[in-house]
């Protein structure tokens, strides 16, 4: 389990600046009671299949959706038009609560565009916007091309989830453009810190983006930055890019939600909770894993068995 570096005092200021999530309510008789967690992280599923996603929220456990081409495609898009239909569907059943919908245009004129279009599908549509790796795609690309689309999303009251965030400037940036939601992927780095780190070097060594110039300097000293939230244990990387960003948004009483994604397993999904994270987007097939437990179960037994005497 991530055990964060200092205590959480500036992390539980911030979460009192935000809107509460659970409200109070009204009960008749003039009677209004009192929510017991008005500040409760929400939980989001990460999927864009139907049937995977709708007990969940029938349920109450999810309270928002996120999705990408890659889980639309899972979902049986097969074109844009069925993606844009299996979108409209998702939106119209999630509403009020927010659902994101990932730009696919790589330019910038394309994805404003593209935004209005998305955003007609829903009232509750939330645009997701790449921060980075345009480049990546077309070399010729302005790299900036995802902070310039969400200041110009900001300005039109089109709200943004910044995705594919691997780093604290990165949500520092997308925070600072207007980004109402910025989705670190903990899974991803988790996964690549495992499976590219010199296990010989500090644990996250392979996240550094200073590796070229710490080669050609020769300086050990710059593989400890913790630039990107290295310097612990590599089961815990994606944990510590949480509670940094959430440190450094507290810091400035930056309120823009920190959307931990990219949860692979129960344990991460708790790590998120303890770095400051403010939503959780989690895959179907992982809520489902917390929903049970086989004390549970046998305590269940046990108590059904005892009361059956209570039915004579
Ligand atoms: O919302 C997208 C993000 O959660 C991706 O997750 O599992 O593809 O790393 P994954």
């Amino acid at each position: 389990m991530f055990t964060p570096p200092v205590g959480n005092a500036a992390l539980f200021h911030r979460r009192g600046l935000m809107a509460p999530v659970n409200a109070d309510r009204e009960v008749g008789d003039g009677r209004t009671v009192k929510h017991p967690s008005p500040f409760a992280p929400r939980f989001f599923a990460d999927s864009a299949t139907r049937a995977d996603v709708e007990p969940l929220l029938r349920a109450g456990i999810i309270d928002g959706l996120t999705t990408n081409p890659t889980l639309l495609k899972k979902a049986g898009a097969d074109s844009w038009s069925r993606a844009k239909d299996i979108m409209r569907e998702l939106c119209a059943l999630f509403r009020p609560h927010p659902v994101s919908l990932e730009l696919t245009a790589l330019d910038e004129e394309g994805m404003v565009r593209q935004s209005a279009e998305l955003a007609a599908l829903g009232d509750n549509a939330i645009i997701k916007v790449p921060v980075g790796g345009y480049r990546a795609v077309n070399p010729e690309a302005d790299p900036y091309t995802g902070l310039k689309v969400i200041r110009r999303l900001w300005e039109q009251g089109i709200r943004v989830n910044t995705t594919l965030v691997f780093n604290t400037a990165q949500a520092l940036w997308a925070a600072n453009a207007g980004a109402v939601y910025v989705s670190p992927f903990l899974g991803r780095l988790a996964d690549y810190a495992y499976s590219h780190d010199d296990p010989r070097r500090s644990p996250g060594n392979s996240l550094y983006w200073a590796e070229d110039r710490a080669k050609s300097t020769g300086t050990e000293a710059m593989h400890n930055t913790a630039y990107v939230a290295t310097g612990g244990p590599v089961k815990d990387a994606g944990a510590r890019l949480i509670f940094e960003i959430a440190t450094v948004f507290a810091n400035y009483r930056i309120t823009t939600e920190i959307l931990a994604a990219s949860i692979r397993n129960p344990v991460q999904m708790m790590d998120c909770l303890v770095a400051g994270a403010d939503i959780l987007t989690v895959p179907a097939g992982v809520l489902g894993t917390v929903a049970d437990h086989p004390l549970s179960d046998e305590g269940m037994k046990a108590f059904a068995k005892d009361a059956q005497a209570f039915t004579r």
